[in-house]
């Protein structure tokens, strides 16, 4: 079978506040370069750092009405979900549903930083919610 996944994008970490967050990684583990992004439309705060290639992506909701807000209610601050790269996101869609893969996500969406998102099922992978990023291609 052909390659799917390019790499881990990144972790998806759900927290109740994302500054007090923000100082727990920086003054714990050093990691004081964060980007923060305000979604409103997705009733939520995110922040972003890199570890080597890969990604930390903090989550905060900003209201009960964010997709997440339930899981962070119901099962704490943790890991929420794990991203790997794909290298094209409508592909990969495409053949995961012509396999019957569990998606919460048929179409991709915009993500930050100009990449292309999308969710598959926790329950099509033992409870790990997964998404796929597809990056913009380098304009040459
Ligand atoms: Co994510």
């Amino acid at each position: 079978m052909e390659q799917l996944l390019t790499r881990v994008d990144h972790l998806g970490l759900a927290v109740h506040d994302l500054e007090q967050a923000i100082a727990s990684y920086r003054d714990q583990l050093a990691l004081d370069q964060w980007e923060i992004i305000e979604m409103p439309e997705r009733h939520m705060r995110v922040a972003v750092g890199m570890v080597g290639t890969t990604l930390l992506e903090l989550i905060a909701p900003t209201s009960p009405d964010a997709a997440f807000a339930k899981f962070l209610a119901e099962r704490g601050e943790g890991i929420h979900h794990i991203a790997y790269t794909v290298e094209n996101i409508d592909h990969a869609l495409e053949r995961l549903q012509a396999q019957g893969v569990r998606l919460i996500d048929r179409e991709a969406r915009p993500g930050i930083h100009g990449t292309r998102i999308a969710f598959l099922h926790p329950k099509a992978l033992h409870g790990v919610l997964t998404e796929l990023v597809e990056h913009p291609k380098p304009i040459i």
